[in-house]
């Protein structure tokens, strides 16, 4: 077949800062699926584009091309509205567990596509697959009727949705390439705008345990989606949130479903039940519903409805007993004080390294590995008192996960100024 373009005169125009039209952008994402581009001349290309940027326009025809490559999911014919969530990913980040049921829960449909872990943060369907017999994969047919029935689905995104992301995220993250954010940007509302959610909501994290380590990139990253999805017709909204502390007292996979199912019981940590019902409340907003609280659906047992109903319809049993590491160590406080800092990174390559993530997507994970955590900024400590309780089935993985905590928790004498950040940074569009 002859060829509009040549891929060498598209990564010559972005290495020499030119702006690619929408025809070559088009070429080029429809003959790399089609093998037409050479996976080094993506990795070229991908690089010039982290190096060089790309404006608005572009990424907004880089984002088009990437969902024409495959199917676009429809939810009209369903009765009640749809919200999605996305997050950047972050180090104890297990909010969707609780946050769809909830949604559901007030009356707005929630198609929850999710991913697996790769690198120190944790994946939803990893944690999902914790819980004995639950399965992640879900026909298009058989996700429609669950939203109808039970109103809310996490699974596994299926293959027909955005392909030619799925093979340049597996190139760019071999190739030093994942963090432009152009290609952050398309990547991930690619799949939602195909996906075809109505309402958006992103938290998108900012910090040590975030894909972004500042505020500034992480705004630009957020701004840059919420055009995105906008312009697409969907309403997206964002919200900045911090990532410099672990979210809740967990990282891995069994225990932060345990500590989601404190929070759908009523308890849980305080800052994942913000961040929660925070999320909840836009995620109604967009969709049109304003007249009802989620907190009153936490608190009276509806979000526990839909939590057990959901997990039940994907062949999990939400009475079942947890899996549990077969071996603890502890981290115990050097001296009295008040814990200053409790870095979200070293957490989650902690988790990561005791074997609740893995390094290649290939790779098993441990359900019961992680990090549970006893003591948190501006909480008070005495010396010998457990901060961390480390999980692991392979206890040969102790002496690594203890080696990255070294330097990653701060006690401060009492009295001394603890800069403990807001978890809510800032809220961006809508
Ligand atoms: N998540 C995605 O889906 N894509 C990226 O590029 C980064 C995070």
């Amino acid at each position: 077949m002859s060829e509009d373009f040549d891929a060498v005169d598209v990564i010559r125009a972005k290495r020499d800062r030119l702006g690619l039209s929408t025809e070559q952008i088009d070429w080029v994402i429809d003959a790399y699926t089609r093998d037409a581009v050479a996976d080094e001349q993506m990795s070229a290309l991908a690089m010039a584009i982290l190096l060089n940027g790309m404006d608005r326009r572009e990424i907004a025809d880089w984002t088009a091309a990437m969902i024409a490559s495959g199917e676009r999911l429809g939810f009209s014919g369903l009765s009640r509205p749809t919200a999605d969530k996305h997050s950047t990913g972050g180090v104890g980040d297990k909010i969707t567990l609780p946050l769809a049921p909830l949604v559901a829960a007030c009356g707005v449909a929630v198609p929850q596509l999710s991913g697996r872990g790769l690198g120190h943060t944790g994946g939803t369907l990893d944690k999902l697959e914790s819980i004995p017999g639950w399965q992640a994969s879900v026909s298009n047919e058989a996700m429609l009727a669950q939203l109808d029935e039970v109103g809310a689905v996490i699974c596994a995104a299926g293959s027909g949705l955005a392909p030619a992301d799925k093979r340049l995220y597996a190139l760019r993250d071999v190739t030093g390439t994942v963090e432009a954010i152009p290609l952050i940007a398309s990547s991930i509302m690619s799949k939602k705008i195909a996906e075809g959610t109505g309402t958006l909501v992103l938290d998108v994290k900012v910090g040590s345990g975030a894909f972004m380590k500042d505020e500034a990139q992480a705004r630009e990253l957020a701004e840059t989606m919420v055009a995105l999805g906008t312009d697409a017709g969907v309403h997206t909204v964002a919200l900045l949130t911090d990532m410099q502390t672990p979210l809740g007292l967990t990282a891995g996979n069994a225990l932060e479903v345990r500590e989601s199912v404190e929070v759908l019981a009523g308890g849980g940590p305080a800052d994942v039940v913000e961040l929660t019902l925070a999320l909840a409340r836009e995620m109604l907003a967009g969709a049109g519903v304003d007249d009802v609280d989620p907190g009153d659906a936490l608190a009276d047992g509806r979000a526990m409805d839909v939590w057990r109903s959901m997990i039940a319809a994907q062949g999990g049993d939400p009475d079942a007993e947890l899996p549990t590491a077969k071996e603890t160590q502890q981290v115990t406080a050097e001296r009295e004080g008040v814990v200053g800092r409790l870095d979200a990174l070293a957490v989650g390559v902690a988790a990561w390294r005791l074997g609740a993530g893995r390094a290649r997507k290939e790779d098993p994970v441990q359900a019961g590995a992680g990090v549970q955590m006893h003591a948190k900024p501006g909480d008070r400590v005495q010396a010998g008192q457990p901060l961390l309780t480390l999980h692991t089935d392979t206890p040969e993985r102790f002496d690594r996960a203890q080696q990255i905590l070294e330097g990653a928790i701060d006690i401060v004498d009492e009295g001394s100024a603890v800069v403990t950040s807001d978890l809510i940074l800032d809220r961006i569009g809508g």
